[in-house]
């Protein structure tokens, strides 16, 4: 009887305090595939171990969709008596202590479409076999202990036939390869290192590759190969070159070398996620490998070079030191993106970085936090795992992390990591033990951040400062108010450092001593607030000053300050901490919008102080767009007390379009300078360059002026590289009619086989600020070379939708009602993606009444429907809760 005959049960929630140690582990796994895109057979020999204090626990092994076609328990061949299969897997009751398990199974690759376990990339004729396994995809190909505290060693033989599967890998180090009859041939991996199976993989198909070499600080040396069919390999360079500064950083800042003789890199259209961490073979969307200047913007060049750093990264956060369970799953991922995020800082520009990564916690975290699938950084149960893979495991968890190492300092930091990884190599750890080893190496303790790990929710900060001339001191208060909508029974106050700074009016910065110290340390200070409430005292503070506090975002709270408009334009103007200048920049115009563009002095300090910047020779010309570039619509539109998108548009509309008429003459002359020097070039200067030359762009055509549109036409018809033909090309077709139609048809004769470049070119139309997009979206996917079964080509699309405030968010409700019913369609195919984009709707009680009870009626008439993914289901009963 195969195990996807039996109908699969209604889950039942796991939680955290369930947990228990495995009562089987595996030891050593023998794995052999006779590999074929319809059938693959998979022979698998566990060398299981029970756990003797759970001496009469019966061995289960987790299995799902396999058909099995033998079994034997040491030797003896197992009768259907002697086990039991059910949906969720396979128990052998009689199995006591040590006992070797093999078991043989048939799957089918081609018809996986869930693209968990073993699947196909591409064609049948023409396609690869590839896997992914994290969280649960293992149990897709194999009976297997399927739980990251089970660390075995695998041995994994490949066999398929030669002309239609020539590259065979997976994990580890290579170990023979050879021929057989029949135009067959195999191969054998070998990974010394124990591993949770999570982290298995392997690839079989027609690939090219590209191959460098890397001598690690132990004198190991490495061959790095990426992979990539044969169309795309002339664009695997940047990805090598950012995989070697990756291993380089690790060494250097953290003193990790890698320890396998090769690592590869295999690049696949079809992929649910960005990337994963497989020991030794890293698989990627082609989306984050690909890169080359006349397909990719600037934008992707940096989003491949962290996503390579970051799946680098894991081999040590996350490969040498697993998760316990799966509620550790920030663990591994914030923790590694905060290394991404640094590495990234190093490469470039710290503020600029800092910047970016503040932009993506508020627009995507504290809007997940701030609605009904808010959750814990390290929740305390879940339906299904697969929906955590989250802004918040990822982004807030770096934010905690990133906390910890401001309150430690460098030296603190790096002593604490050393620990950890001391403590813990070849581990599966918990996020307790991570706050004990950095507590340990630095003789703290900093339990006090377990609440930053359990609390969901985005904490309030507020400051108030008063000062007094006749002891020139400066008493600043600072307070924290937890989030209204707190979870967890832990509503202990956090522990919040608050780097802070105080400014003269002439824009000097002050140094700072509290009352009671001897002398002045410094003009920038760590100060962590882990009551409600404190109050700081500053002496010798000549004048009122203007703090810059969290510089740097030194924590992922709500600022609530109390400065003027005027304070504001100071720290704009004068703040040496890039990231505090833009949140002052940041500050004033969401005070605009509150005001609906009507608070003359806030106006006018805001008008000012962009123009300054424009005027300032000296800065970076990012920093400068960034200053120029409002807060996303979804922070925006937060800020109204019921969401109605009319009055979000229109007050964002006036927002833009006063600086734009404001900075007219500056912005103009910017822009022609900047575009007179254009190069096209990859390195350096360049795409800070090109950023500002693109948002003048931006602010040139937002009024539909034809100044700015004659630029735009003549910017696309020359661009040099792909970021200069796309930010012209979103500027024709945001102004529509025959340019944007002329634009579009020439964009897509250029680049009609280029699958990634197909993806912008979609997501450009469904970007776009008009009810009619959703008739666009419509007809898009009707097109050949739109794709359901590809989660490129359905996130480039209902992605995008899901944002567009003018038509998913349509009045009449049709935006619900089409994006629904693809959801619906999505769930047949692939669930993690129809789960990922019903997750869209999550705002909808934040919205007027009108729109809300149009998208609660379409919730409940996808949660009503008779099929549903436990996925799918997962969001819209989390969502309707
Ligand atoms: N660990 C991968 C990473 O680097 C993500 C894998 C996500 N997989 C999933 N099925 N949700 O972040
Ligand atoms: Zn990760």
């Amino acid at each position: 009887m195969s195990a996807s005959e039996l109908t699969a049960a209604q889950r039942a929630p796991v939680y955290l305090h369930d947990y228990r140690a495995p009562a089987w582990s595996v030891r050593n796994v023998a794995l052999e595939f006779d590999l074929d895109a319809a059938q693959t057979e998979v022979l698998a020999e566990l060398e299981l171990q029970q756990d003797p204090a759970q001496a009469d626990a019966a061995l289960f092994l987790h299995g799902e969709a396999l058909e099995l076609l033998e079994i034997s328990l040491d030797g003896c061949e197992l009768s259907p008596a002697d086990y039991q299969l059910d949906a969720n897997g396979l128990t052998v009751p009689h199995a006591r202590g040590n006992v070797r398990l093999r078991t043989r199974v048939r799957i089918a690759p081609e018809l996986n479409t869930a693209l968990q376990g073993l699947y196909l990339s591409g064609s049948h004729e023409a396609g690869f076999l590839l896997t992914q396994c994290e969280a649960e995809g293992f149990r897709r190909i194999t009976f297997f202990t399927d739980r990251p505290d089970v660390l075995a060693r695998y041995s994994v033989m490949l066999r398929a036939d030669r002309a239609r599967y020539p590259v065979l890998l997976a994990n580890g180090n290579p170990d023979g390869a050879g021929e057989l009859p029949d135009g067959r041939h195999w191969a054998r991996w070998l990974d010394p290192h124990p591993k949770p199976s999570y982290l298995f993989a392997l690839v079989a198909g027609k690939l090219e590759h590209i191959e460098d070499h890397y001598r690690t600080s132990e004198g190991r040396d490495v061959c790095l190969r990426i992979y990539a069919e044969a169309n795309a390999i002339a664009q695997c360079d940047h990805a090598m070159r950012s995989l070697k500064h990756s291993m380089r950083w690790d060494e250097e800042k953290f003193g990790r070398a890698y320890d396998l003789d090769v690592f590869n890199i295999v690049a696949t259209h079809d992929f649910t996620m960005g990337a994963m961490e497989n020991k030794g073979l890293n698989i990627f969307n082609a989306k984050y490998l690909l890169a080359n200047m006349q397909t990719s913007t600037d934008a992707d060049f940096a989003h491949v070079e962290a996503v390579v750093a970051h799946e680098y990264f894991h081999n040590w956060t996350g490969n040498r030191v697993t998760c316990r369970d799966w509620f550790q799953l920030s663990l591994k991922e914030g923790l590694t993106v905060y290394r991404e995020q640094e590495f990234c800082a190093d490469m470039g520009s710290r503020s600029l970085k800092r910047i970016e990564d503040v932009q993506t916690l508020w627009r995507a975290q504290f809007a997940e936090d701030a609605g009904p699938l808010a959750h814990a950084v390290r929740p305390e149960h879940y339906l299904e795992i697969n929906n955590f893979y989250t802004a918040t495991i990822y982004e807030k968890g770096a934010e905690i992390v990133r906390m910890l190492a401001v309150a430690l300092g460098r030296d603190g930091f790096r002593r604490g990591m050393d620990l950890y990884f001391a403590r813990h190599d070849g581990q599966a750890a918990t996020v307790e033990d991570f706050l004990a080893a950095l507590g340990d190496a630095n003789k703290t303790d900093l339990s006090n951040y377990l609440s930053w790990y359990r609390q969901a929710g985005t904490p309030r900060l507020s400051a108030n400062g008063r000062y007094d001339a006749a002891t020139r001191t400066y008493h600043l208060q600072l307070s924290q108010q937890v989030a209204s909508i707190l979870l967890a029974a832990d509503n202990s106050p956090l522990p919040i450092p608050v780097a802070l700074s105080l400014y003269l009016p002439n824009g000097d910065a002050v140094p700072l001593r509290l009352a009671g110290e001897v002398a002045a340390s410094g003009i920038e200070r760590v100060f962590v607030l882990d009551r409600d409430s404190m109050t700081l005292v500053f002496e010798d503070v000549f004048a009122p000053p203007v703090p810059s506090l969290l510089r740097g975002y030194s924590a992922p709270v709500l600022p609530q300050f109390d400065v003027s408009a005027d304070d504001l334009a100071l720290l704009l103007r004068a703040d040496s901490d890039g990231c505090n200048r833009w949140m002052a920049a940041q500050a004033l115009m969401t005070r605009l919008f509150d005001a609906d563009v009507n608070d003359a002095t806030t106006l006018v300090a805001m008008n000012d102080g962009l123009a300054a910047a424009m005027d300032d020779a000296t800065l970076d010309p990012a920093l400068l767009a960034q200053l120029l570039s409002l807060p996303a619509d979804s922070i925006l539109a937060e800020r109204l007390a019921e969401i109605d998108p009319d009055v979000v548009h229109a007050r964002i509309g006036a927002l833009e379009k006063n600086i734009a008429m404001v900075l007219h003459a500056r912005v103009l002359a910017r822009y022609d300078a900047l575009s007179a020097d254009e190069t096209g070039a990859v390195e350096a200067r360049a795409p800070a360059r090109r950023r500002l030359k693109n948002r003048c762009l931006d602010l040139l055509c937002s009024r539909n002026d034809a100044a700015g549109i004659v630029r735009a036409l003549n910017q696309f018809e020359n661009a040099r590289c792909m970021t200069d033909s796309l930010a012209a090309l979103v500027c024709l077709v945001r102004a529509g009619g025959e340019p944007a139609e002329h634009a579009l048809a020439a964009f897509h004769a250029r680049h009609a086989d280029d699958a990634l470049v197909l993806d912008k070119w979609f997501a450009v139309q469904a970007a776009r600020p008009h009810a009619d997009t959703l008739d666009t979206v419509q007809a898009l996917t009707e097109r050949a070379d739109f794709r359901w079964n590809n989660p490129n080509k359905v996130y480039a699309l209902f992605m995008t939708l899901a944002r567009n405030l003018h038509a998913f968010h349509r009045a009449d409700g049709a935006g619900y009602a089409y994006f629904g019913a693809c959801v619906q369609r999505l769930d047949a195919i692939n669930p993690q993606v129809a789960a990922r984009l019903a997750a869209s709707f999550k705002e909808w009680r934040r919205y007027e009444p009108h729109r809300r009870a149009l998208m609660q009626s379409e919730l409940q008439r996808l949660i009503e429907l008779p099929t549903l993914s436990p996925d799918l289901r997962d969001i819209l009963q989390r969502a309707l809760a």
